[in-house]
């Protein structure tokens, strides 16, 4: 993939950043959700690529735009499979909360997983416990894996999950290990990439999360050099059904870095629409001017750039979606 794509895939997010702020807090998910998916749709028509959705808003009979299958691009440039999520984290931004995030990954055709939509056991690390950690080890071992890499004590380590029910039992095996817990309300994109990064005080992601959001949360890591393992949760026959007829053939392996992302040339971007660890939300300055803060990164050469744009509504109409 030409690296001049990257920049062309910030220009995605950051559309669909733009409109999907103007709901936030607004207590209303589908509407922000759909103004996401809108801008991100017109936006992908100038793209110098043959893109094919893989991961998007759901089968074509669900989703008007941006569903799986879908054909995007300018028509002309590589062959791509195009991973999606518009707005990760539609409650966030409904409620104006952490870490709402305009996503999208490309790579060439046929390198990343077509993940179903079910649930997906993950783990998430940086790169210092990168090949440290494995979703077969205990939760106590796989904090003292990261505590070891990173000369800390396990009382000092991070780990971050959704708050959720099902998660009672890991969050009291990782509290009895020692460690300290950030709970999530939603969004598992943000917070996989957040182990990358030092900074956002974020050592390890455990739990189960959307399996699509799984293969856009590994597209990030492969490009960070870090680690992401997932295991689908198949919750009945029928969903066992569907792994088995999108290839693959045992639903309950554990998927590793190269089985949701083949290759090394993956591109990953979003655009912090609220406020998170990693990236600022969109500012409306008035005057028409708006700010988004991005990040764009390639796997073939571990470039991890942020993006920092201001942007004149008034010369840019198109991506005015109220
Ligand atoms: P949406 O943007 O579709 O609302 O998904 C947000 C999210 O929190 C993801 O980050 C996560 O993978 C998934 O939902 C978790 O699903 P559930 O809310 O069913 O636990």
């Amino acid at each position: 993939m030409e690296r001049e794509l990257a920049l062309e895939i910030v220009r995605v997010t950051e559309a669909a950043a733009l409109a999907a702020a103007r709901w936030v807090g607004s207590g209303k998910k589908n509407e922000a959700d759909n103004a996401a998916t809108t801008a991100m749709r017109a936006m992908f028509d100038s793209v110098n690529m043959k893109g094919t959705v893989v991961i998007g808003e759901g089968e074509m009979d669900e989703a008007p735009m941006l569903y799986i299958g879908e054909r995007l691009g300018a028509g002309w440039g590589p062959k791509l499979d195009v991973a999606v999520d518009p707005l990760e984290g539609t409650n966030i931004v409904a409620k104006g909360l952490w870490n709402g995030l305009t996503v999208v990954a490309v790579a060439p055709k046929g390198t990343l997983l077509h993940a179903p939509d079910m649930y997906m056991e993950k783990l998430a690390v940086g790169p210092r416990a990168k090949g440290l950690v494995h979703l077969d080890a205990t939760v106590k071992e796989n904090l003292e894996a990261v505590a070891k890499a990173s000369n800390k004590k396990v009382s000092d380590v991070v780990a971050t999950l959704l708050d959720r029910e099902r998660h009672g039992a890991l969050i009291e095996e990782i509290r009895s290990a020692g460690a300290r817990i950030k709970l999530i309300s939603d969004g598992d994109v943000a917070a996989a990439i957040n182990t990358c990064f030092e900074e956002t005080g974020v050592d390890i992601m455990f739990g189960s999360g959307g399996a699509p959001e799984g293969v856009l949360a590994a597209a990030a890591i492969k490009c960070l050099g870090g680690e992401f393992q997932g295991r689908l949760k198949p919750e009945n026959e029928a969903e066992v059904e569907r792994c088995i007829s999108m290839g693959l053939e045992d639903p309950h392996k554990i998927l590793l870095l190269d089985d949701l992302v083949k290759g090394d040339d993956a591109i990953f971007a979003a655009t912090g629409v609220t406020d998170g660890e990693l990236l600022k939300g969109v500012r409306f300055l008035g005057n028409s001017i708006s700010t988004t803060h991005s990040v764009v990164m390639r796997a073939k050469t571990g470039t991890v750039r942020f993006v920092d744009a201001r942007h004149n509504l008034e010369q840019k109409p198109h991506l005015v979606m109220v």
